[in-house]
């Protein structure tokens, strides 16, 4: 398209002398000789270029293609496929996601470089307001430019990307199976989406012993205001392996301290403990930091990422912060040998809160813990009012 440069040229003529003297210094340097392109010239060269930019979009959408086929073939999980070491699963859906995204990317590239008609223009400047003459010009070169762009005129290269950007929502559609249950959650083979978070490795007569050493503690290891961080010996047993191992240990990490037994503010906090012992979660019920950050004289446990603070003498309960719950309390007693051992998992789940809960009410949730484990958490030593 060509541009009619008379009007950029015209000047400002209130200053005839000060124009001649800026032209004298700027001259014009006019455009640059306009050379054309192979595609512009060469029949051939222009095919040869559709052809290669049909190949981009059909690869484009082979790619997404093989990603749903990924999606249902390739096992995803702990105990899902693995190629050199890495997860199948993330390896071929990143993989055949990115490639659909690049070959789409390159064909639309391509396609404005090699085919849509090569022209220069030139801006010209106007009043804010446009004139309708110049509006009607505007719409005039936006139906010029869908007609270079070959959109009109190359149905089959204007369809295949839209067939290739079309299959690029497939991705994203099949991945919303994920929302729901599998089959084998609902004949309940496995669990439900979630499950995962209610339970940890801590049960009935598992050991408490400290964190990176795994020794068992007994009571009289702890003075008044010592804090152990500590894990279940089934961290240590050689029992898990790998992700699995490093799952339950993150989630059953847990604290222990020593405080007076008379210092001790409620009665399931009191159950719960062995001469003043208390367990507590250690991962903060906000947004999941580990809390270590002890108040010795005050028994209040402060989170360092957003200050949430509980109180370990009154079942966990946040006294500050933007954490919305307590902080679950595992219940405590001693096996035969004089150590430490916990009466049960901890009662409720630990972690941030989910939409699965329903209670964060302490005196409901130890009145369910009694109906199943109080009777069994007799031979650890366990009696209403604590050790
Ligand atoms: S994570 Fe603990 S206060 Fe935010």
């Amino acid at each position: 398209m060509s541009s009619d440069l008379s009007e950029i040229e015209k000047h400002d003529d209130s200053h005839p002398e000060l124009n001649a003297h800026t032209d004298a210094l700027l001259p014009d340097p006019g455009l640059h000789e306009h050379h054309w392109r192979p595609t512009d010239v060469d029949p051939k060269a222009e095919k040869r270029a559709e052809r290669q930019v049909a190949l981009y979009f059909g690869l484009s959408a082979i790619s997404s293609v093989l990603f749903v086929v990924a999606y249902f073939l390739v096992e995803p999980g702990y105990d899902g496929d693995v190629w050199a070491g890495y997860g199948a699963s993330n390896l071929t859906l990143g993989l055949t996601l990115g490639f659909a995204l690049l070959f789409l990317g390159i064909g639309v590239i391509q396609w404005a470089r090699k085919l849509v008609v090569d022209v220069e223009h030139t801006e010209e400047r106007h009043p804010a307001a446009s004139s309708p003459a110049t509006r009607e010009a505007a719409v005039a070169e936006l139906k010029a430019a869908l007609n270079e762009s070959g959109l009109a005129r190359r149905p089959f290269l204007r369809n295949a990307m839209l067939g290739s950007a079309a299959l690029l929502g497939l991705p994203a559609i099949v991945m919303l199976k994920d929302l729901g249950q599998t089959n084998a959650q609902i004949t309940k083979e496995q669990p439900y989406p979630g499950a995962g978070l209610e339970h940890t490795v801590w049960d009935a007569g598992v050991r408490v012993v400290r964190d990176v050493v795994g020794t068992p503690i007994r009571p009289g290891d702890l003075e008044v205001g010592d804090l152990v961080n500590a894990e279940p010996a089934t961290i240590f047993d050689g029992s898990l392996h790998g992700a699995p191992l490093q799952i339950a240990k993150s989630k059953a990490a847990t604290i222990l301290l020593r405080m007076d037994p008379n210092d001790i503010e409620n009665d399931v906090t009191r159950n719960w403990s062995v001469n003043g012992i208390v367990a507590y979660s250690k991962i903060c019920t906000h947004v999941g930091c580990p809390i270590s950050l002890n108040e010795r004289t005050t028994h209040h446990l402060l989170c360092p990422c957003h200050q949430s603070t509980f109180d370990l003498a009154d079942h966990g309960k946040v006294i500050f912060g933007p954490a919305g719950r307590h902080l679950p309390q595992l219940p405590l007693g001693v096996d035969s040998d004089g150590f430490l051992v916990a009466l049960s998992d901890y009662p409720e789940p630990v972690g941030v809160s989910y939409w699965e809960r329903n209670t964060y009410d302490i005196d409901e949730i130890f009145d369910e813990w009694s109906k199943d484990h109080a009777a069994d958490a007799e031979q650890y030593g366990y009696k209403e009012g604590g050790q």
